[in-house]
Parts: C-alpha cells; structure tokens; sequence
C-alpha cells in the first residue's frame, strides 16, 4: 500500500482531532549516570574537596601552599624537599567530593564514575617504587589504597597505568612519555563490591584517541566506604634518578553516580505535528515512521508526557538531517524554552539518524516537550523523543 504525503498528513490530522488513542510508550528501567559534583576551581576553590593534605607534616613552609587553584586546573606542586610524616615518602593530595551541602559518599553496591582533565609535565616521570596520581581508599589511616593510578617505570619505559590494589591486577596500561607536557582526559569508573561483585573501568584518551579501555573484576570494598583522592604521592626509593620538581594539573573534574532512571520512548509519528506529515521513506527509523517538517521557520512536533515526579530529565531527540547544513530548532517544556537554536549538524544522509540531548527540568505530572523549527530550513526529520528520568 502507497501512502502519499498528502494522505499522511490528513490522517495525521484526523487522529490528532479524533479522541487521542493512548499512545503506547516504550518505557524501560536503565542504568542512568547523575552528575553529583563538578566544581569549578576558579569559584570554590580547594573547598572542592572533602580534605587537602599539603605539606601535612610540615616539612617544606617556604614551598606552602603546594595545592591550589591556577587558572581553571586545580595544581599540585612536589618539591625534592618535601617529606611526608613518613619520611620514605612525599604526598601532596586531596581526598573526595565536596559540594556545599557537604561531602559525597560512596557506599558498597554503588557505581561512581569520574571524569577529569590532567595534565603531566614531562617533569613528573614514572618512577623504579611507587608514584600514584590517584587513589581510591577507605578514609582514614591504616590501610592499602583499593585502587591505583601510577607512573611506573617497566622495564625501563615510562608507564601510566591503573590496578586494583590489594589483588595486584593491572586494569590497563600504556607509554607515559608520549603523554607527557599535555592535557589527557581520564575516566573511572568503580562498581563497589567485596571480591568478585567489584569491578573497575579505566580508559585514558589523548586527543581523539583512546589509548585505554579496560574493565577489570576485583575486590572494590575494604569498610565503611570509598574515597577518592588526586595529587602527587611518590616513594623516596626510585633508582632511576627521576626524581625532581614538578607539578600536576587537574581540570574538568565531574563525579557521576549510576541511577536506575526510566527511559520512555515517544515516537514523533504518535505526537501533535504543525506542519508536517508523517513519512517512511528513508530507512532506520524507530517505530512506524517519522516526522518530515515542511521546511519553513514555526514548525513543530509536541510529544506529551507525564512524569513521576518533578525535576530534571534527559531529553534525546533522534533525527536525520540529510542536507549539508545544521538545522536549528527551540525546545520548549511546559511552553518555556529551555534551549533555543539547538542545533541539529547534518547526519550525511536522510537515512543516517543521530541523537541530540538536553537535560531540562519536568515537572510531576503531565507536561508538554515542543520541538520548533527556528529557521526556514526547518526542522531536520524526526523519529522520536526519548525521556530519562
Ligand atoms: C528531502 C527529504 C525529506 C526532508 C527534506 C528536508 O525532501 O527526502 O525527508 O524532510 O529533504 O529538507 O527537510
Ligand atoms: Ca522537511
């Protein structure tokens, strides 16, 4: 059966006035990240985390403070001097999440994820004993990290790599010199368990590349609960004369717990359209098709859904946009535009889909999600609106 357009569009029109048959939504509960901390150095300062060990045993005052805030990074200074209260060792730190309402807690049966900028001066090198940027630990003293990020030398190379502590199991690895004197991105990520319910993820990308992907099985769980800490803390021991002053910067730190949210699938063929028509003549959309916006500034798809409770949502528009250029669009909640001129870059191909996300606050209950075309091109093709929360 051939359905013209024109078919479409009045059929669209006669089940938008005919009593609304209750669409069916796809609703799934899924594992969802909530972003819970991302400071921003310039604003809050060191009062970004739980405590700042600088200098803790006092041992360098002219080189106070050696932590601080530069510019948008967070900076750790290590002189030869320094000495921590064991004197075999240095330790410039910071431990945990701090946000004005106080401090996260990472608790057993959680999923954390963090993701930060570093930036490793060819002056901080891996080292023969221990050099670790960043731990993960139970607070307070007395006991092994749970997990590590270290400057190792193997083998006389240079490394970065990450291990779960107590179980010695290399999660990943790779060359440190070619990392050095510039910014890489670093993403953690710790399922908190005891023995094999634990598990980590480490992956480590300079530029566009990724360099380490790794997820490893282990004991995550000592007590009471996990905590992680950045900075410079290295054995006095190395045999490789790789010891000197040097610095770390950190920068674009953000902590992310696992949610369980639910994700609701709204196609665009079920929702109001102003000018449009429904089509399915390019392939690999969701559903039974999907919205053409005629091309013109004022166009629109409006999708309703109700929400168990008010607050903030990921919307996802997934779209085709076949053409050369960016179509832009303003997305409205509840009648206030909560993004305007969001832009949708071009796809390669009609039927090449592609998704783009806004977070915006729902409120409980019903509420309406808009999509207008800003500009006379139009709005790109539309296949459907999924709702997280
Ligand atoms: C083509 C394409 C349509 C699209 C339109 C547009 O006609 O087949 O699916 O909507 O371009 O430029 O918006
Ligand atoms: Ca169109």
């Amino acid at each position: 059966m051939s359905v013209t357009r024109r078919q479409l569009g009045a059929l669209v029109g006669a089940a938008f006035l005919a009593p609304a048959l209750p669409a069916r939504p796809a609703s799934a509960a899924a594992p969802a990240w909530k972003l819970m901390w991302a400071p921003d150095p310039a604003a809050v300062g060191l009062r970004a985390f739980e405590t700042i060990e600088d200098d803790r045993a006092d041992s360098h005052p002219a080189g106070q403070p050696h932590i601080y805030v530069e510019g948008d990074a967070f900076r750790f200074n290590m002189h030869t001097a320094d000495r921590d209260t064991s004197t075999d060792r240095q330790r410039q730190e910071v431990t945990g999440n701090r946000n004005p309402d106080g401090y996260l807690r990472w608790l057993t049966g959680e999923t954390w994820r963090v993701t930060y900028s570093m930036y490793i001066p060819s002056s901080l090198k891996a080292t023969t004993t221990f050099t670790h940027i960043s731990q993960t630990k139970m607070p307070g003293t007395g006991t092994s990290p749970i997990t590590v990020t270290s400057l190792r030398r193997v083998n006389g190379v240079q490394t970065i790599e990450h291990k779960i502590f107590e179980s010695d199991t290399l999660v990943g690895r790779t060359e440190l010199e070619p990392l050095h004197d510039k910014w890489i991105d670093a993403e953690y990520e710790i399922k908190i368990g005891d023995g094999g319910s634990g598990s980590v993820r480490w992956v480590l990308r300079s530029g566009g590349t990724t360099l380490v992907d790794a997820t490893k099985t282990g004991d995550t769980f000592l007590g009471d609960r996990v905590r992680p800490k950045w900075g410079i803390y290295r054995s006095l021991g190395d045999t490789s004369g790789s010891l000197q002053n040097c610095y770390l910067l950190l920068r674009n730190m953000r902590a992310y717990k696992q949610v369980q949210a639910t994700a609701t699938r709204l196609e665009a063929e079920s929702a109001t359209i102003s000018q449009g028509v429904v089509e399915s003549n390019h392939a690999g959309f969701s559903g039974a098709g999907f919205v053409n916006t005629d091309n013109v500034a004022g166009a629109y798809v409006e999708w309703r859904h109700t929400a168990a409770a008010a607050g903030p949502a990921t919307l996802t528009v997934r779209y085709a946009n076949g053409t050369g250029s960016d179509r832009l669009a303003d997305l409205a909640v509840n009648g206030r535009v909560v993004a305007s001129g969001l832009s949708f870059p071009a796809t390669g191909a009609w039927t090449t889909w592609a998704s783009r996300s806004v977070v915006a606050d729902l409120a409980a209950g019903a509420n309406t999600i808009r999509l207008t075309a800003a500009t006379a091109g139009g709005c790109p093709n539309l296949d459907y609106l999924e709702v997280v929360q």
